[in-house]
């Protein structure tokens, strides 16, 4: 394993999040305005050749998995020549290539992404109910979305092997009664659904009286479940997994909020515009875009690009964690509002 991507706690990122545009075909409202987000001009984006050599780079230097999101990475018009090349590197110790979508038109491309590798797929999905969910994502499309889940799991009845997780954000006096429907997805899915705790970002209307903890979502599942269950979680999960006995779903908590997982974590994360991140909160970056750029020569970063990447993992910052243990409410809301602005 590459030292470069060993950092100053001794974790090793051996996980890749490369995000492929920032343009979304929907409006959730912890995420985006009515109006979208402010888009970079188009010559700042990576293009298609940088995506792929940075990734390729970064397998040769001991990345085993590769995570497409956005914005809503579907979207973007050349992502499954994207993803076919990307795939390619499984003959350079690629192993897992994965997808963050809505799923909105997932089904459509699908059985291409399969074809070029796809191993998992992250789902958001907020709602079951149709009504609910163009309140929520102020768009339609809730059947476009149970034809991606259902196009999975039947690519998996032949055998695709799909790891299927759903997001699910849970926002108090919106969509905390759909935890149970949710749950009972498992009943007879084979999916994973992961319960988030609503988080802050820049602008995204945050408090806390919105976010419902971990605590509160166990104490709603426990209260018809009595009998749900911890079972292990895979090391470097963001989420803490429990299964209720005879349903094939497992159910899971990503408590972001009241537990972070800084400690464990091993993702880098490039940006649309070609930033390399170490953290979602943090604000150390480097432009791998500028780097590449450079000379021209559109191609290998050459001594100082790994330098400078070193620089960045040296500097990591375990989270929001602090340096003694987790931080009482006070103190988490202060840093992260300094953190968001
Ligand atoms: P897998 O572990 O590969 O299934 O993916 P994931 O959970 O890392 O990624 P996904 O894109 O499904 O994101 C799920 C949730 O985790 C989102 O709410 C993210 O914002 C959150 N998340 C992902 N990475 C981090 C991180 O490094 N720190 C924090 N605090 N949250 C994260
Ligand atoms: N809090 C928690 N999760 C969020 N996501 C987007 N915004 C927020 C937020 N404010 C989730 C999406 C998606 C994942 C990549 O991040 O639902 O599943
Ligand atoms: Fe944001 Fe994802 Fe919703 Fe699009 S689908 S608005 S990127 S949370």
């Amino acid at each position: 394993f590459s030292s470069f991507l060993t950092d100053n706690f001794n974790r090793q990122h051996d996980y890749l999040r490369i995000s492929v545009t920032e343009r979304c075909n929907l409006r959730c409202l912890y995420c985006m305005p009515e109006e979208g987000v402010p888009l970079s001009p188009p010559a700042h984006l990576l293009t298609s050749p940088e995506i792929h050599y940075l990734a390729s780079l970064f397998v040769s230097q001991g990345v085993t998995k590769i995570r497409l999101t956005g914005g809503e990475p579907t979207v973007r018009r050349d992502i499954l020549p994207l993803m076919h090349s990307i795939g390619s590197l499984r003959r350079h110790g690629l192993r897992e290539l994965c997808l963050t979508t809505n799923g909105i038109s997932l089904y459509r491309k699908l059985d291409s992404m399969v074809e070029a590798g796809l191993t998992g797929v992250n789902l958001s999905l907020d709602t079951l109910d149709p009504f609910q969910f163009q309140i929520m994502t102020r768009r339609k499309g809730l059947d476009a979305v149970m034809k991606s889940i259902d196009r999975i799991l039947e690519m998996n009845r032949l055998g695709a092997g799909i790891k299927l997780k759903i997001n699910c954000v849970v926002m108090r006096g919106i969509n905390e009664r759909e935890i149970l429907p949710f749950v009972e997805m498992g009943r007879d899915k084979e999916v994973e659904v992961r319960f988030i705790e609503y988080m802050p970002f820049d602008g995204n209307k945050w408090s806390k009286g919105k976010m419902l903890s971990y605590g509160e979502m166990l104490d709603i599942i426990r209260e018809k479940y009595p009998g749900l269950r911890k079972i292990q979680d895979h090391k470097n999960d963001t989420s803490k997994t429990y299964q209720v006995p005879g349903f094939p779903g497992r159910v899971g908590f990503i408590t972001s909020m009241t537990h972070n997982f800084c400690g464990t974590c091993n993702r880098l994360r490039i940006t649309s515009d070609g930033n390399l991140k170490v953290c979602l909160f943090g604000n150390s970056e480097v432009s791998l875009r500028d780097l590449l750029r450079k000379d021209n020569s559109g191609n290998p970063l050459d001594e100082e690009a790994f330098e400078a990447l070193k620089e960045v993992e040296m500097n990591r910052q375990q989270g929001l964690a602090g340096p003694n243990g987790p931080m009482s409410w006070a103190e988490r809301e202060n840093e992260l509002l300094e953190v968001i602005g």
